[in-house]
């Protein structure tokens, strides 16, 4: 395994001229695992012909959706990224979120991860819910929050750890409920329950706390985590992912992601059983995509932590010089990480 790093790619044209050699689809081919029916396209998420093609005759039971969110991601000193107009963001928007529509089945869940960004009128999300009203097959159905932070934040404003989740539904899915591991330590509700007072904890179906749509218990990917893919400026939690495709989805179920960019809904779909058919438009992604894939089968492992997926491809231009500080080994638990505050849930429900 290579001990270089990789910066982020989507923009450094130097990294991307290396590793573009070392991909093995181009644009308009789709990769097929053999053993579970997975795809990975290197297609795009807004043409009509490609997502048909992708999908054959199969319709998805859930879409998680992770898009570009026209907001700057990660150090902006080092890169030039540029923005569009909201109008073209949310006209874009639209024809990737028609491709999802055809091809959900009657009965389907969609998520959508979107950005709001504080300093531009909170764009794109409001723009963007108010387009999704003209989708009359769609309901909303929740409006989720997800704790993701990033540094220290600023003393002049509140810390930015927000990260929004749209949930929309097509007819009427099934949804199961997914416990959280956090312990319930609020005693001393008691209620009548056919003539027998019981307290609150003794009449819930689990020790932990049920999910509502905030969600502080999932820990914001970094170099440290196993799972951690090395050059994806925009890689969510595997545990977000698992989370949604448990709650609604069974196994044998087919999940779509169009923005696959470090494959992490492949990951859980297969980590769970289900079918995962995801696209990339950018050949790198879809080849990480494949690779982190193959890394999963072949090694268990969910991600390179800061090694590089592109071992051969011998990369010079590290972003950040903090080998020296960097503690050795993987960090196997981290502050949300409380299952063995979990396992003590008895000792807290009787105390
Ligand atoms: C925010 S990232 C997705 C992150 C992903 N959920 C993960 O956990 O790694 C968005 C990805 O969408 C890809 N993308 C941008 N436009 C696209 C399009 N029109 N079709 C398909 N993929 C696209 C980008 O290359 C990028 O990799």
């Amino acid at each position: 395994m290579g001990k270089e790093r990789i910066p982020r790619i989507d923009n450094n044209e130097k990294v991307r001229k290396l590793l573009l050699p070392h991909c093995r689809l181009k644009y308009g081919e789709i990769w097929e695992d053999s053993v579970r029916g997975h795809k990975i396209g290197c297609l795009d998420a807004t043409d009509e012909n490609d997502t048909t093609r992708l999908m054959g005759n199969n319709k998805a039971t859930l879409a998680i959706q992770d898009p570009p969110y026209n907001v700057i991601v990660g150090n902006s000193n080092t890169n030039n990224l540029s923005k569009i107009s909201v109008e073209n963001y949310i006209k874009w928007s639209k024809q990737w979120v028609q491709n999802i529509v055809r091809i959900l089945k009657s009965d389907a869940h969609f998520y959508i991860w979107l950005g709001a960004d504080q300093n531009q009128g909170f764009q794109p999300l409001p723009d963007f819910m108010i387009m999704m009203r003209e989708f009359n097959d769609l309901k909303t159905r929740s409006f989720i929050t997800m704790r993701n932070q990033r540094g220290y934040g600023t003393q002049k404003n509140w810390m930015a750890v927000r990260q929004e989740l749209l949930y929309y539904i097509k007819g009427n899915p099934d949804f199961e409920t997914q416990y959280t591991e956090i312990p319930k330590i609020l005693r001393g509700y008691y209620k009548n329950v056919n003539g027998e007072v019981k307290e609150n904890l003794e009449r819930s179906k689990s020790n932990t706390i049920r999910p509502g749509n905030v969600w502080v218990d999932v820990q914001q990917v970094f170099y440290r985590m196993e799972e951690n893919v090395p050059g994806c400026y925009a890689q969510k939690p595997l545990k977000a992912i698992e989370k949604i495709i448990l709650s609604c989805s069974k196994k044998g179920d087919l999940v779509v992601d169009f923005f696959a960019h470090s494959g992490t809904t492949l990951l859980a779909a297969e980590k769970l059983r289900r079918k995962c058919f995801t696209i990339d438009i950018d050949p790198i992604f879809a080849e990480i995509t494949i690779r982190r894939f193959e890394h999963l089968r072949g090694t268990g492992k969910t991600g390179w932590q800061f090694r590089n997926p592109f071992p051969e491809v011998k990369v010079k231009l590290g972003i950040e010089n903090d080998e020296k500080i960097r503690p050795k080994g993987v960090l196997q638990k981290t502050l949300f990480d409380i299952s063995d505050n979990a396992k003590n849930k008895e000792a807290i429900c009787k105390s």
